[in-house]
């Protein structure tokens, strides 16, 4: 049974303006960024996904594997008949994964795109009995659950380490809102990608089959394609920094030369080795994890990782606030 709750200022195709604004205002800072959701178009999630499938790009392999190993621990951690909220429209692996152990009594999966949202929701509603509720919403801000699972126990799912791509300060915002959203008493099993050696993390983020330069060098082109840019051909460059005191690896588009172009007509101009800041993949020790969960509202359960220690999947629980020492 599949019925769909369309959050009601969202239309699935249409030019967001919120790219043009975001463009606009990230290329014309004194240090040039653009937000990393705008990576991900047909074209970018189609790269992303081929992303997860390299050799260099280890968490995607190394999540699933974690998460089939410890899925007897999980299902052991939960009250029977959860409804499962996923953050996201749901890997094509590991959603199966997680529903097929828990047999949940609904699934709920939440994603602003909503073509792709009802793919995957249709591809889970075939394969399992239970009912699969899509809501097609932004979740970075709270959302109210479909009424029909208004009475489960609920458990968030956020997997892939996404959290990592807010900043700790927009990272803790986002986690709030799980808890508003969720309510008190629901469990979140959630993934993070650990820090581990620089070169091993640059590997990750610059393939040597250059599909991550492809995937980000896509913004270019739908910056050309969608906002009538003039960014010439071979005028940027992607390239992968590791922030050691941020604890994050960036992606860059490098200017190659000095150039000048224009995005619906407004002028900018890079210097050569000038850079757009187009994303952050924060990495989390354990207990930097664990922090940021608690200041998230969330208390850290259980914690697991693979043998060699390169990503964590935990599982922590919205308890009621208590402010006591
Ligand atoms: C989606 N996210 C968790 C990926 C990451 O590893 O931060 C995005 C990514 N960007 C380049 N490669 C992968």
């Amino acid at each position: 049974m599949l019925a769909t709750f369309e959050a009601p200022d969202l239309q699935a195709d249409a030019i967001d303006p919120a790219f043009r604004d975001d463009v606009l205002r990230g290329l014309a800072d004194p240090i040039p960024s653009i937000p990393a959701r705008w990576l991900y178009d047909r074209r970018g999630s189609e790269l992303f996904d081929d992303i997860t499938r390299l050799d260099e790009y280890y968490p995607t392999r190394t999540e699933t594997a974690l998460l089939t190993r410890i899925m007897p621990e999980i299902v052991a951690a939960l009250r029977p008949g959860m409804a499962v909220v996923e953050f996201g429209a749901g890997s094509a692996t590991k959603t199966p994964l997680l529903l097929g152990a828990i047999h949940p009594a609904a699934y709920v999966p939440i994603d602003i795109s909503g073509d792709y949202l009802h793919e995957s929701a249709a591809g889970v509603d075939k394969a399992f009995r239970f009912p699969v509720l899509p809501v097609v919403a932004d979740f970075t801000k709270p959302i109210r659950l479909p009424a029909a699972i208004e009475a489960m126990p609920r458990l968030g799912f956020f997997p892939g380490s996404t959290i990592g791509n807010f900043v700790p300060r927009s990272a803790t915002d986002l986690l709030r809102h799980f808890r508003a959203t969720l309510g008190t008493g629901a469990k979140l099993l959630i993934g993070m990608d650990r820090v581990k050696p620089v070169d091993r993390l640059i590997a990750a983020y610059d393939d040597a089959a250059g599909v991550t330069a492809a995937f980000n060098l896509n913004l270019i082109e739908r910056i050309n394609r969608e906002l009538s840019g003039t960014i010439p051909d071979g005028a940027f460059v992607h390239e992968a920094r590791w922030n050691d005191m941020l604890g994050r690896i960036e992606m860059h588009l490098v200017a190659t030369r000095n150039v000048a172009f224009t995005v619906e007509g407004t002028p900018f101009h890079f210097a050569q080795g000038s850079s757009i800041h187009t994303e952050n993949s924060h990495k989390y020790g354990q207990r930097g994890s664990r922090l940021l969960l608690l200041a998230g509202g969330w208390t850290p359960l259980a914690e697991w990782s693979d043998p060699a220690g390169d990503f964590a999947l935990i599982l922590a629980e919205a308890q009621p606030n208590r402010f006591a020492p």
